[in-house]
Protein backbone atom coordinates (compact mmCIF):
# COMPACT_ATOMS: atom_id res chain seq x y z
CA UNK A 1 0.00 0.00 0.00
CA UNK A 2 1.67 3.59 -0.64
CA UNK A 3 0.60 5.18 2.19
CA UNK A 4 2.60 2.54 4.00
CA UNK A 5 5.63 4.70 2.39
CA UNK A 6 4.76 7.95 4.21
CA UNK A 7 6.76 8.08 7.51
CA UNK A 8 5.08 8.35 10.88
CA UNK A 9 5.94 11.54 12.76
CA UNK A 10 5.06 12.29 16.54
CA UNK A 11 4.24 15.50 17.56
CA UNK A 12 5.03 14.71 21.84
CA UNK A 13 4.10 18.14 24.24
CA UNK A 14 4.78 17.00 27.50
CA UNK A 15 3.84 18.52 30.80
CA UNK A 16 5.97 21.30 32.24
CA UNK A 17 7.21 19.73 35.28
CA UNK A 18 9.86 17.29 35.99
CA UNK A 19 8.13 13.95 36.95
CA UNK A 20 6.15 14.35 33.50
CA UNK A 21 9.12 15.56 31.40
CA UNK A 22 11.56 12.26 32.34
CA UNK A 23 9.24 9.93 30.78
CA UNK A 24 8.13 12.26 27.88
CA UNK A 25 12.00 12.14 26.71
CA UNK A 26 12.25 8.92 27.23
CA UNK A 27 9.12 7.65 25.19
CA UNK A 28 10.33 9.99 22.63
CA UNK A 29 13.34 8.17 22.63
CA UNK A 30 11.87 4.71 22.36
CA UNK A 31 9.46 5.69 19.76
CA UNK A 32 12.29 7.08 17.56
CA UNK A 33 14.53 4.29 18.61
CA UNK A 34 11.87 2.15 16.64
CA UNK A 35 11.91 4.05 13.41
CA UNK A 36 9.47 7.12 14.12
CA UNK A 37 10.21 10.77 13.43
CA UNK A 38 9.94 12.99 16.24
CA UNK A 39 9.49 16.49 16.98
CA UNK A 40 9.67 17.20 21.06
CA UNK A 41 8.13 20.35 22.65
CA UNK A 42 9.30 21.98 25.44
CA UNK A 43 8.35 25.46 27.08
CA UNK A 44 10.89 28.36 26.96
CA UNK A 45 10.85 28.16 30.43
CA UNK A 46 11.64 24.50 30.69
CA UNK A 47 14.18 24.81 28.13
CA UNK A 48 16.13 27.54 29.75
CA UNK A 49 15.89 25.41 33.07
CA UNK A 50 17.11 22.53 32.14
CA UNK A 51 19.90 24.31 29.71
CA UNK A 52 21.06 26.70 32.68
CA UNK A 53 21.41 23.13 34.70
CA UNK A 54 23.42 21.72 32.36
CA UNK A 55 25.67 24.85 31.68
CA UNK A 56 25.26 27.88 34.04
CA UNK A 57 27.66 29.85 32.79
CA UNK A 58 26.51 29.66 29.38
CA UNK A 59 23.56 31.47 27.82
CA UNK A 60 23.92 29.73 24.32
CA UNK A 61 20.68 27.58 22.65
CA UNK A 62 20.79 23.95 23.11
CA UNK A 63 19.26 21.41 21.00
CA UNK A 64 18.73 19.11 24.18
CA UNK A 65 18.65 15.98 21.02
CA UNK A 66 21.65 17.03 19.10
CA UNK A 67 23.66 14.01 20.49
CA UNK A 68 20.30 11.79 20.30
CA UNK A 69 20.62 12.22 16.44
CA UNK A 70 24.48 11.67 15.87
CA UNK A 71 23.09 7.40 16.83
CA UNK A 72 20.48 7.49 14.14
CA UNK A 73 17.03 8.69 15.38
CA UNK A 74 15.32 11.45 13.92
CA UNK A 75 14.43 13.89 16.88
CA UNK A 76 13.76 17.15 16.49
CA UNK A 77 13.22 19.59 18.72
CA UNK A 78 11.42 22.52 19.26
CA UNK A 79 10.46 25.43 21.87
CA UNK A 80 7.15 27.19 22.55
CA UNK A 81 5.92 30.38 25.30
CA UNK A 82 3.99 29.19 28.46
CA UNK A 83 3.63 33.04 28.17
CA UNK A 84 5.24 34.60 30.79
CA UNK A 85 9.06 35.65 31.60
CA UNK A 86 11.63 33.13 32.78
CA UNK A 87 11.72 35.23 35.76
CA UNK A 88 7.74 34.95 37.09
CA UNK A 89 7.03 32.79 39.56
CA UNK A 90 4.79 30.25 38.22
CA UNK A 91 4.56 28.46 41.67
CA UNK A 92 3.58 31.51 43.49
CA UNK A 93 1.27 32.02 40.94
CA UNK A 94 -0.26 29.39 40.36
CA UNK A 95 -3.45 30.02 39.87
CA UNK A 96 -2.62 33.48 37.79
CA UNK A 97 -0.40 30.80 35.48
CA UNK A 98 -3.21 28.10 35.42
CA UNK A 99 -5.55 30.80 33.91
CA UNK A 100 -3.39 31.63 30.73
CA UNK A 101 -2.29 27.69 30.26
CA UNK A 102 -6.22 27.04 29.82
CA UNK A 103 -7.02 30.11 27.88
CA UNK A 104 -3.67 31.29 25.60
CA UNK A 105 -1.23 28.23 25.73
CA UNK A 106 -3.87 26.18 23.73
CA UNK A 107 -3.92 29.14 21.15
CA UNK A 108 0.24 28.58 20.74
CA UNK A 109 0.19 25.10 20.58
CA UNK A 110 -2.44 25.05 17.65
CA UNK A 111 -0.08 27.70 15.85
CA UNK A 112 2.74 25.60 16.43
CA UNK A 113 1.31 22.50 15.62
CA UNK A 114 -0.12 23.97 12.62
CA UNK A 115 2.99 25.17 11.45
CA UNK A 116 4.95 21.72 11.66
CA UNK A 117 2.29 19.83 9.79
CA UNK A 118 2.33 22.51 6.76
CA UNK A 119 6.19 22.44 6.85
CA UNK A 120 6.18 18.87 5.98
CA UNK A 121 3.60 16.89 4.65
CA UNK A 122 5.76 14.25 3.66
CA UNK A 123 4.61 12.91 7.16
CA UNK A 124 1.56 11.17 8.51
CA UNK A 125 1.38 13.32 11.62
CA UNK A 126 -0.31 11.86 15.13
CA UNK A 127 0.05 13.94 18.91
CA UNK A 128 1.28 12.60 21.99
CA UNK A 129 0.23 14.95 24.93
CA UNK A 130 0.14 14.77 28.36
CA UNK A 131 -3.20 13.38 29.57
CA UNK A 132 -3.47 16.83 32.83
CA UNK A 133 -3.51 19.41 29.08
CA UNK A 134 -6.93 20.76 28.42
CA UNK A 135 -6.49 20.70 24.21
CA UNK A 136 -5.11 17.89 22.92
CA UNK A 137 -8.72 16.37 21.39
CA UNK A 138 -9.72 19.47 20.17
CA UNK A 139 -6.07 20.16 18.22
CA UNK A 140 -5.88 16.64 17.34
CA UNK A 141 -9.75 17.23 15.74
CA UNK A 142 -8.98 19.83 14.14
CA UNK A 143 -5.73 18.55 12.13
CA UNK A 144 -7.00 14.47 11.96
CA UNK A 145 -4.21 13.61 14.50
CA UNK A 146 -4.52 10.31 15.93
CA UNK A 147 -4.42 11.53 19.61
CA UNK A 148 -2.49 9.44 21.77
CA UNK A 149 -2.68 10.92 25.62
CA UNK A 150 0.54 9.81 27.79
CA UNK A 151 -0.14 9.15 31.32
CA UNK A 152 2.81 9.51 33.98
CA UNK A 153 1.10 8.70 37.12
CA UNK A 154 -0.20 4.83 38.36
CA UNK A 155 -3.59 3.40 36.49
CA UNK A 156 -5.32 3.50 39.80
CA UNK A 157 -5.65 7.63 39.92
CA UNK A 158 -5.67 7.54 35.93
CA UNK A 159 -9.10 5.09 36.73
CA UNK A 160 -10.34 7.42 39.93
CA UNK A 161 -9.94 10.82 37.74
CA UNK A 162 -11.82 8.98 34.58
CA UNK A 163 -14.50 8.71 36.93
CA UNK A 164 -15.29 11.65 38.38
CA UNK A 165 -19.03 11.26 37.51
CA UNK A 166 -19.08 8.38 39.64
CA UNK A 167 -17.71 10.71 42.57
CA UNK A 168 -19.98 13.17 42.03
CA UNK A 169 -23.71 11.27 41.96
CA UNK A 170 -22.66 9.68 45.25
CA UNK A 171 -21.88 12.89 46.56
CA UNK A 172 -18.33 12.13 47.00
CA UNK A 173 -16.91 14.93 44.79
CA UNK A 174 -17.71 17.43 46.70
CA UNK A 175 -17.75 15.16 49.86
CA UNK A 176 -21.31 15.58 51.38
CA UNK A 177 -20.91 15.89 55.80
CA UNK A 178 -18.53 13.40 57.86
CA UNK A 179 -16.93 10.42 55.29
CA UNK A 180 -16.11 7.47 56.54
CA UNK A 181 -16.44 4.97 54.83
CA UNK A 182 -14.95 3.28 51.59
CA UNK A 183 -15.72 4.06 48.04
CA UNK A 184 -15.94 0.70 46.53
CA UNK A 185 -17.59 1.80 43.15
CA UNK A 186 -14.99 2.80 40.97
CA UNK A 187 -14.33 0.19 38.47
CA UNK A 188 -10.80 -1.37 38.73
CA UNK A 189 -10.29 0.34 41.99
CA UNK A 190 -10.12 -1.64 45.59
CA UNK A 191 -12.17 -0.03 48.39
CA UNK A 192 -10.80 3.34 49.01
CA UNK A 193 -10.84 5.87 51.83
CA UNK A 194 -11.01 9.75 51.18
CA UNK A 195 -7.61 9.87 53.07
CA UNK A 196 -5.85 8.07 50.33
CA UNK A 197 -7.56 9.60 47.23
CA UNK A 198 -5.70 12.23 45.56
CA UNK A 199 -4.83 15.66 47.25
CA UNK A 200 -7.65 17.83 44.63
CA UNK A 201 -10.42 15.25 45.50
CA UNK A 202 -9.91 15.79 49.44
CA UNK A 203 -10.15 19.42 49.44
CA UNK A 204 -14.00 19.72 49.08
CA UNK A 205 -12.99 22.28 47.43
CA UNK A 206 -14.46 22.17 43.51
CA UNK A 207 -12.61 25.63 42.54
CA UNK A 208 -9.34 24.42 42.92
CA UNK A 209 -6.56 24.65 40.12
CA UNK A 210 -5.58 21.43 40.85
CA UNK A 211 -8.91 20.04 40.30
CA UNK A 212 -9.48 22.34 37.04
CA UNK A 213 -6.51 20.75 35.35
CA UNK A 214 -8.16 17.64 36.26
CA UNK A 215 -11.12 18.07 35.19
CA UNK A 216 -10.75 19.66 32.03
CA UNK A 217 -7.42 16.92 31.30
CA UNK A 218 -10.36 14.15 31.67
CA UNK A 219 -13.03 15.63 29.69
CA UNK A 220 -10.43 15.56 26.87
CA UNK A 221 -9.02 12.30 27.24
CA UNK A 222 -11.65 10.57 26.62
CA UNK A 223 -12.00 11.49 23.38
CA UNK A 224 -8.04 10.36 22.86
CA UNK A 225 -7.58 7.26 20.40
CA UNK A 226 -4.91 5.76 22.96
CA UNK A 227 -3.62 6.27 26.33
CA UNK A 228 0.04 4.82 27.55
CA UNK A 229 0.46 4.22 31.16
CA UNK A 230 3.95 4.98 32.92
CA UNK A 231 2.73 1.65 34.64
CA UNK A 232 3.43 -1.89 34.86
CA UNK A 233 0.40 -4.55 34.10
CA UNK A 234 1.53 -6.53 36.53
CA UNK A 235 1.50 -4.28 39.48
CA UNK A 236 -2.36 -2.74 38.68
CA UNK A 237 -3.87 -5.48 36.45
CA UNK A 238 -7.40 -4.87 37.93
CA UNK A 239 -6.87 -1.09 36.70
CA UNK A 240 -5.96 -1.40 33.45
CA UNK A 241 -8.23 -4.42 32.61
CA UNK A 242 -11.11 -2.63 33.64
CA UNK A 243 -9.98 0.65 31.72
CA UNK A 244 -8.82 -1.31 28.79
CA UNK A 245 -12.80 -2.20 28.16
CA UNK A 246 -13.25 1.31 27.54
CA UNK A 247 -10.35 2.56 26.08
CA UNK A 248 -7.65 1.27 24.55
CA UNK A 249 -4.86 1.83 27.43
CA UNK A 250 -1.10 0.39 27.09
CA UNK A 251 1.00 0.00 30.24
CA UNK A 252 4.59 0.86 28.93
CA UNK A 253 6.01 1.40 32.11
CA UNK A 254 8.52 1.92 33.61
CA UNK A 255 9.94 3.66 30.45
CA UNK A 256 12.56 5.87 32.42
CA UNK A 257 14.27 2.13 32.61
CA UNK A 258 14.08 1.10 29.13
CA UNK A 259 17.20 -0.31 27.97
CA UNK A 260 15.69 -0.24 24.22
CA UNK A 261 17.54 3.67 24.02
CA UNK A 262 19.86 3.30 27.00
CA UNK A 263 22.85 4.41 25.14
CA UNK A 264 21.24 8.00 24.35
CA UNK A 265 21.80 10.67 27.01
CA UNK A 266 19.55 13.33 26.86
CA UNK A 267 19.70 16.73 29.44
CA UNK A 268 16.11 16.21 31.66
CA UNK A 269 17.06 17.34 34.89
CA UNK A 270 15.34 21.12 35.69
CA UNK A 271 18.50 21.77 38.20
CA UNK A 272 21.79 21.12 38.43
CA UNK A 273 23.26 17.69 40.20
CA UNK A 274 25.54 17.92 42.58
CA UNK A 275 27.30 14.33 42.45
CA UNK A 276 27.87 12.43 45.77
CA UNK A 277 29.48 9.46 44.56
CA UNK A 278 32.49 9.80 46.49
CA UNK A 279 30.38 10.37 50.17
CA UNK A 280 28.13 7.23 49.45
CA UNK A 281 31.13 5.49 48.58
CA UNK A 282 32.71 6.22 52.18
CA UNK A 283 29.20 4.37 53.72
CA UNK A 284 28.79 1.13 54.52
CA UNK A 285 26.20 -1.27 52.69
CA UNK A 286 22.19 -0.13 53.53
CA UNK A 287 23.86 2.14 55.75
CA UNK A 288 22.00 5.57 53.94
CA UNK A 289 18.86 7.03 54.64
CA UNK A 290 17.74 9.08 50.91
CA UNK A 291 15.40 11.95 51.69
CA UNK A 292 13.86 13.63 48.86
CA UNK A 293 10.29 15.35 48.27
CA UNK A 294 10.66 15.47 44.86
CA UNK A 295 10.32 18.46 42.16
CA UNK A 296 7.36 20.22 43.42
CA UNK A 297 5.97 19.82 47.19
CA UNK A 298 6.49 22.35 49.47
CA UNK A 299 6.76 21.84 53.44
CA UNK A 300 7.08 24.10 56.32
CA UNK A 301 10.00 24.92 58.49
CA UNK A 302 8.76 23.33 61.25
CA UNK A 303 8.43 20.03 59.43
CA UNK A 304 12.00 20.79 58.27
CA UNK A 305 13.36 21.20 61.86
CA UNK A 306 11.37 17.97 62.91
CA UNK A 307 12.49 16.32 60.40
CA UNK A 308 15.81 17.28 61.17
CA UNK A 309 16.35 16.54 65.02
CA UNK A 310 15.44 12.80 63.83
CA UNK A 311 17.77 12.60 61.85
CA UNK A 312 19.88 13.57 63.98
CA UNK A 313 18.84 11.01 67.40
CA UNK A 314 18.71 8.37 65.18
CA UNK A 315 22.13 8.41 64.14
CA UNK A 316 21.64 7.33 60.45
CA UNK A 317 23.87 8.18 57.71
CA UNK A 318 21.65 10.20 55.26
CA UNK A 319 21.57 12.19 52.10
CA UNK A 320 18.70 15.05 52.28
CA UNK A 321 17.67 17.55 49.33
CA UNK A 322 15.99 20.85 50.26
CA UNK A 323 15.53 22.57 46.73
CA UNK A 324 15.92 26.16 47.90
CA UNK A 325 11.87 26.50 47.98
CA UNK A 326 11.28 23.69 49.48
CA UNK A 327 9.93 26.20 52.51
CA UNK A 328 9.06 28.73 50.00
CA UNK A 329 11.84 31.17 48.59
CA UNK A 330 11.24 33.64 51.25
CA UNK A 331 12.11 31.29 53.94
CA UNK A 332 16.06 31.21 54.25
CA UNK A 333 17.98 29.36 57.18
CA UNK A 334 15.31 26.47 57.35
CA UNK A 335 17.31 24.21 58.97
CA UNK A 336 17.56 24.40 63.24
CA UNK A 337 20.62 26.07 64.45
CA UNK A 338 23.59 23.87 64.84
CA UNK A 339 22.46 21.32 62.56
CA UNK A 340 25.24 21.14 59.76
CA UNK A 341 27.88 20.80 63.22
CA UNK A 342 26.09 18.22 64.37
CA UNK A 343 25.45 16.01 61.86
CA UNK A 344 28.77 16.15 60.66
CA UNK A 345 30.64 13.68 57.79
CA UNK A 346 27.03 11.67 58.78
CA UNK A 347 24.81 13.73 56.52
CA UNK A 348 25.21 15.44 53.06
CA UNK A 349 22.22 18.39 52.40
CA UNK A 350 22.20 18.72 48.62
CA UNK A 351 19.94 21.17 46.41
CA UNK A 352 19.11 18.38 43.72
CA UNK A 353 21.11 14.98 42.97
CA UNK A 354 21.12 12.46 40.56
CA UNK A 355 18.64 10.33 42.16
CA UNK A 356 18.83 7.26 40.08
CA UNK A 357 22.80 7.21 41.21
CA UNK A 358 21.98 7.34 44.31
CA UNK A 359 19.01 5.10 44.94
CA UNK A 360 21.33 2.35 42.69
CA UNK A 361 24.35 2.73 44.93
CA UNK A 362 24.57 -0.13 47.78
CA UNK A 363 25.27 2.22 50.64
CA UNK A 364 21.16 3.45 50.27
CA UNK A 365 18.65 1.44 52.14
CA UNK A 366 15.87 3.35 52.43
CA UNK A 367 14.06 6.45 51.28
CA UNK A 368 12.08 8.74 52.79
CA UNK A 369 9.86 10.10 49.87
CA UNK A 370 6.36 12.20 48.71
CA UNK A 371 5.80 9.41 46.48
CA UNK A 372 5.98 10.91 43.59
CA UNK A 373 5.45 8.67 41.15
CA UNK A 374 8.80 8.35 39.13
CA UNK A 375 10.47 8.18 43.04
CA UNK A 376 8.40 5.12 43.74
CA UNK A 377 8.61 3.65 40.47
CA UNK A 378 12.54 4.65 40.67
CA UNK A 379 12.70 3.08 44.52
CA UNK A 380 11.00 -0.09 43.47
CA UNK A 381 13.77 -0.44 40.30
CA UNK A 382 16.20 -0.30 42.76
CA UNK A 383 14.88 -2.38 45.86
CA UNK A 384 14.76 0.47 48.55
CA UNK A 385 11.91 0.16 50.86
CA UNK A 386 10.17 3.58 51.24
CA UNK A 387 9.03 5.56 54.10
CA UNK A 388 5.83 7.26 52.46
CA UNK A 389 5.22 10.90 53.65
CA UNK A 390 2.87 12.43 50.89
CA UNK A 391 2.09 15.98 50.23
CA UNK A 392 -0.34 16.78 47.21
CA UNK A 393 -1.76 15.11 43.71
CA UNK A 394 -1.87 11.86 43.17
CA UNK A 395 0.94 10.78 46.43
CA UNK A 396 -1.66 9.88 48.92
CA UNK A 397 -3.14 7.50 46.34
CA UNK A 398 0.81 6.16 45.05
CA UNK A 399 1.13 5.73 49.35
CA UNK A 400 -1.78 3.25 49.90
CA UNK A 401 -0.23 1.22 46.69
CA UNK A 402 3.07 1.15 48.29
CA UNK A 403 2.39 0.80 51.97
CA UNK A 404 -1.16 -1.37 51.78
CA UNK A 405 -0.86 -3.09 48.42
CA UNK A 406 2.51 -4.15 47.73
CA UNK A 407 3.81 -3.45 51.14
CA UNK A 408 7.05 -2.26 50.41
CA UNK A 409 6.88 0.51 52.60
CA UNK A 410 5.66 2.05 56.24
CA UNK A 411 3.53 5.11 56.66
CA UNK A 412 4.43 8.75 58.09
CA UNK A 413 2.20 10.90 60.05
CA UNK A 414 -1.42 10.37 58.31
CA UNK A 415 -2.19 13.25 58.60
CA UNK A 416 -1.17 14.20 61.62
CA UNK A 417 1.21 16.60 62.73
CA UNK A 418 5.23 15.44 61.88
CA UNK A 419 6.57 14.67 64.83
CA UNK A 420 10.49 14.09 65.66
CA UNK A 421 9.27 10.82 67.78
CA UNK A 422 7.30 9.80 64.96
CA UNK A 423 9.66 10.14 62.18
CA UNK A 424 13.26 8.93 64.38
CA UNK A 425 10.57 5.45 65.04
CA UNK A 426 9.87 5.02 61.26
CA UNK A 427 13.41 5.49 60.20
CA UNK A 428 14.37 2.88 62.80
CA UNK A 429 11.95 0.25 61.84
CA UNK A 430 12.75 1.22 58.19
CA UNK A 431 16.57 0.53 58.13
CA UNK A 432 16.57 -2.39 60.80
CA UNK A 433 14.92 -5.15 62.64
CA UNK A 434 11.70 -7.52 61.45
CA UNK A 435 9.80 -5.27 59.31
CA UNK A 436 12.69 -4.01 57.72
CA UNK A 437 13.46 -7.58 56.52
CA UNK A 438 9.79 -8.21 55.73
CA UNK A 439 9.86 -4.58 53.62
CA UNK A 440 12.64 -6.26 52.11
CA UNK A 441 11.44 -9.40 50.90
CA UNK A 442 8.47 -8.37 49.28
CA UNK A 443 10.26 -5.52 47.84
CA UNK A 444 12.30 -8.30 46.01
CA UNK A 445 8.86 -9.59 44.79
CA UNK A 446 7.53 -6.56 43.33
CA UNK A 447 11.44 -5.31 41.82
CA UNK A 448 11.57 -8.68 39.63
CA UNK A 449 8.47 -8.14 38.34
CA UNK A 450 8.84 -4.58 37.56
CA UNK A 451 12.04 -5.89 35.99
CA UNK A 452 10.46 -8.68 34.36
CA UNK A 453 7.88 -6.12 32.21
CA UNK A 454 11.17 -5.13 30.72
CA UNK A 455 12.94 -7.91 29.48
CA UNK A 456 12.47 -8.62 25.86
CA UNK A 457 9.08 -10.82 25.97
CA UNK A 458 8.00 -8.80 28.88
CA UNK A 459 4.48 -7.01 29.38
CA UNK A 460 5.62 -3.46 28.91
CA UNK A 461 7.64 -4.11 25.70
CA UNK A 462 4.10 -6.43 24.40
CA UNK A 463 1.94 -3.34 25.15
CA UNK A 464 4.38 -1.55 23.71
CA UNK A 465 4.56 -3.51 20.27
CA UNK A 466 0.67 -4.01 20.36
CA UNK A 467 0.59 -0.11 20.80
CA UNK A 468 2.61 0.30 17.56
CA UNK A 469 0.54 -2.04 15.62
CA UNK A 470 -3.12 -0.48 16.67
CA UNK A 471 -1.50 3.23 16.06
CA UNK A 472 -0.20 1.82 12.96
CA UNK A 473 -3.49 0.86 11.84
CA UNK A 474 -5.32 3.76 12.79
CA UNK A 475 -3.03 5.93 10.81
CA UNK A 476 -2.77 4.11 7.73
C1 LIG B 1 4.94 15.31 40.33
C2 LIG B 1 3.90 14.73 41.30
O1 LIG B 1 4.22 15.17 42.61
C3 LIG B 1 3.96 13.25 41.17
O2 LIG B 1 3.20 12.67 42.19
C4 LIG B 1 3.51 12.88 39.81
O3 LIG B 1 3.43 11.50 39.68
C5 LIG B 1 4.47 13.50 38.80
O4 LIG B 1 4.58 14.90 39.02
P1 LIG B 1 7.46 15.16 41.34
O5 LIG B 1 7.33 15.95 42.58
O6 LIG B 1 8.30 15.72 40.28
O7 LIG B 1 6.16 14.70 40.63
O8 LIG B 1 7.95 13.70 41.82
P2 LIG B 1 8.36 12.43 41.02
O9 LIG B 1 7.28 11.90 40.16
O10 LIG B 1 8.91 11.50 41.99
O11 LIG B 1 9.50 12.95 40.06
C6 LIG B 1 10.66 13.55 40.53
C7 LIG B 1 11.79 13.20 39.61
O12 LIG B 1 12.87 14.04 39.93
C8 LIG B 1 12.25 11.76 39.76
O13 LIG B 1 12.43 11.18 38.50
C9 LIG B 1 13.59 11.89 40.49
O14 LIG B 1 14.55 10.94 40.08
C10 LIG B 1 14.04 13.26 40.09
N1 LIG B 1 14.89 13.87 41.13
C11 LIG B 1 14.38 14.23 42.34
C12 LIG B 1 16.22 14.05 40.84
O15 LIG B 1 16.70 13.70 39.76
N2 LIG B 1 16.99 14.65 41.78
C13 LIG B 1 16.55 15.04 42.99
O16 LIG B 1 17.33 15.56 43.77
C14 LIG B 1 15.18 14.82 43.27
Amino acid sequence: MAERNIKPHAIIIPFCFQGHITPAINLALKLASKGFTITYIHTEFIHQLISKAQNPNSSTEIDFFAEARKSGVDIRYATISDGFPQEFDRDLNFDEFWDSMFRDFPVRVDELVGKIIQSDPSFVHFLIADTFYSWPAAIAEKYSLVNVSLWTEPATVFAIDYHLDLLKQNGHLPFEGNFEHEIDYIPGVQPISKKDLMSYLQDNDMTTTLLKIVIKGFEQVKKADFILCNTVHELESEALSTLNLKHPTYAIGPINFDTTFSKISVAKSLWSESDCTQWLNSKPPGSVLYVSFGSIAQSSKQDIGEIAKALLLTGVNFIWILRPDIAGLDETDILPDGFNDRMNDRGLILQWCNQNMVLSHESVGGFITHCGWNSVLESIWYGVPMICYPFITDQPTNRKLVVSVWKIGINLCDGEQLSTGEISQKINILMSGKTSDDLKQEMKKIRKTMHSALDMDGSSQKNFDQFLQDLKVKLY
